[in-house]
Parts: C-alpha cells; structure tokens; sequence
C-alpha cells in the first residue's frame, strides 16, 4: 500500500485525528481531550461530549495535516479510517459523519475500526515487529479484557471483567478520596506519598481464571475509608493501586504463559499507569516473554492506532461499507 491513512476517533471524551503511512508510522496525531469539559461532572457527559466532538473535530482533522506538513486535501490518501464502535452512540456519530464526508467528497475509501482492534494496533506504532501469538491487556474506562491474537487480525478473548472496568474503579476510589477526575492520575499522584503495604485489600475471586472483577475491591476500599476515618488517604490510594495493577498483571502473564503466547501487550488508557507499565515488564521479562508497552500518549485513545488498524483492514478485506454506521455495543471479534 502506497498512501497515507487518515485515523478519526471520537468513541468517548476525546477527539482525535492522525495520519499514518506506509510503514505504520503516524507521521501526525492530534487528540483534543474534554477532561476539562466533564471534570466537574465527575465523568464523562454524553451529550456534552458529542457536542464537543462537533465543535473541534475539523479542526483536530486539519491540524493533523498540518502537523504531518501536508496540505488538508486527498493527495496521498489512501483510506480514512474511523471508529465506528463501541463507545458513546452520539460520539460516535460524530466521528463516523466526518469519515463520511471525507470519503465521499475526496473519492477516498472508507474503513470502519472497532474501537479495541485499535487498542490492540496501538502496539504496532511503537512496535513495528510483533511477535505473535500476542497476549494483549486492553484496560481502560469502559473496557478490561485479555486478548489473546494468534495473528494479526485473529483475536480470542481469554478474559474479560464481570463488572467495573479498572479505570472506571480508579475513577471512583479517586471520587471516594475526594480526588478529582479522572481518577487514575489522581491515584496514582496521591500514592506516590503513600506505601502500598500500609492496607491490603481483598482481591477478587473470578469464576473463570482470567476475568476481572474490580467492584469488590472498590466496595472494600469504601467500607475501610468509612470504618478508618482518620486513614491516610495516600496509604489508601497505594495499596488500591498495587492490588489493581498485581491482578491485571498476574493474570495477563498467567493467560500468556497458559495459552502458549510469545509476547504481551499493554493499551487502554490505564494503561498509562507507571506501576503497571514496570510491573508488567518486570513480570513478563521474568517469564521469557517480549513486552510491548507503547508511548503513554498511544496506550490512551487516539486516531494514529485507529489508522494502524484501518491499514491492516484495508488490506485484508477491502473498504468498509459506505452506509457505515455507529455501533455503540459493538464487540471483538
Ligand atoms: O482509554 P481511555 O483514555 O478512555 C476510555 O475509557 O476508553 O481511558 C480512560 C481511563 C480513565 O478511567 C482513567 O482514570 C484511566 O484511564 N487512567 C489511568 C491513568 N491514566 C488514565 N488509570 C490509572 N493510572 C493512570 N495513570
Ligand atoms: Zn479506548
């Protein structure tokens, strides 16, 4: 393939716009976050949000051809590729409606993205040799699932959560504290002055091995802040932490080493957590694995992952369906 592939993604609170090339690399990838927008709302307001991704999503797609020093035109374009799901319905929408109107004003194909085939592509930006079988960690907001890929574009879910996602479990120990949103950072700020051994919190039992569970643990972390009012709120914030980060690693490299992978793989935006970023290095080198933990600013949502996959799909199936549409549930396949 010879151009350049245009990644659009609006599924949640940011909106993003990148340009990829040949060789996978984002030559542009710009991501307009509504963190500020939603802050004090204590999360992410749909209607809000799509809002937003009206308002900047041309301007977040220019400036991804400017950033690449390119004109805003479809010289070199080979696709533009979008998320068409799963995320927020009216988001999406937003997203899909300019991939659209590029497509069809610019006579470029059109290619649908699931928005976690992008998670799983995000490796790629920053590791352009994979070695497959894959065990990749997609843990976010809305989504904690072990994948495991055979290849490229095979994908098999080995675990999944049953309840919160982990990032929605930081978002909301961190609203339990009195931190701001989103939670994760917060946490992982506050805990920094705290030591992880002070507290131990339950970890939860999963019927299968390797699903996740994280409302348990958020209840108990309630109860202790309730049952120890005078509790260091950094005491509390590590030891959340360092529970969270040692099952998603335990399991991740467990699943691996299980299912006969080569390698393991991180993204999603908690992802970008540093105590899970060395953990799941340390663990994974420990047992014989390659670790592939992208740059933070690719673990969370952005349009240069969603390109890397469009470039993958283009080429294996061909354009998507011009009538493309939003598909808020949309699963891994
Ligand atoms: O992938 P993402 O940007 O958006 C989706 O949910 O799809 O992930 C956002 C989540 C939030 O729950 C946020 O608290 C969490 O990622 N997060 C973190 C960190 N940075 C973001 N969680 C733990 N540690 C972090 N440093
Ligand atoms: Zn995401």
């Amino acid at each position: 393939m010879s151009g350049l592939i245009l990644g659009i993604e609006t599924s949640c609170d940011e909106t993003a716009a990148a340009l990829v090339d040949t060789s996978g690399r984002a030559l542009s990838s710009v991501i307009s976050s509504q963190i500020s927008l939603h802050r004090d709302f204590g999360g992410v307001v749909p209607e809000l949000a799509s809002r937003e991704h009206a308002k900047v999503i041309l301007s977040v797609i220019e400036q991804a051809f400017t950033d690449a020093g390119r004109e805003f035109s479809s010289a070199g374009l080979e696709a533009v590729a979008v998320t068409k799901g799963p995320g927020l319905a009216g988001s999406l929408m937003v997203g899909v409606a300019a991939a659209k109107a590029l497509s069809i004003g610019w006579e470029v194909p059109l290619v649908g993205v699931n928005h976690l085939e992008g998670h799983i592509f995000a490796i790629e930006l920053d590791y352009p040799e994979v070695q497959f079988p894959m065990a990749m960690l997609v843990v976010s907001g809305g989504h904690t699932m072990i994948v495991r890929a055979e290849r490229r574009g095979e994908y098999d879910i080995l675990g999944e959560t049953v309840d919160d996602a982990a990032g929605e479990a930081f978002d909301k120990v961190a609203r339990l504290l009195g931190l701001g949103y989103p939670g994760g950072p917060e946490i992982e700020r506050l805990s920094r002055a705290g030591d992880p051994f002070a507290i131990r919190f339950p970890r939860a039992k999963t019927k299968s091995e390797y699903d996740f569970s994280f409302s348990g643990p958020k209840t108990a972390v309630a109860n202790y802040v309730k049952s120890h009012p005078g509790a260091a709120g950094a005491d509390v914030a590590a030891a959340f932490q360092s529970s969270v980060v040692e099952t998603l690693v335990e399991k991740t490299v467990a699943a691996a080493i299980t299912s006969g992978c080569a390698s393991i793989g991180l993204s999603g935006g908690v992802g970008a957590n540093t105590l899970l970023r060395a953990r799941l290095a340390e663990e994974g080198e420990r047992a014989g694995l390659a670790v592939y933990v992208p740059a933070k600013r690719n673990c969370t949502d952005n349009g240069a992952m969603i390109a890397a996959a469009g470039r993958f799909l283009l080429e294996r199936f061909g354009p998507s369906d011009p009538e493309l549409d939003a598909m808020p549930s949309l699963r891994l396949s």
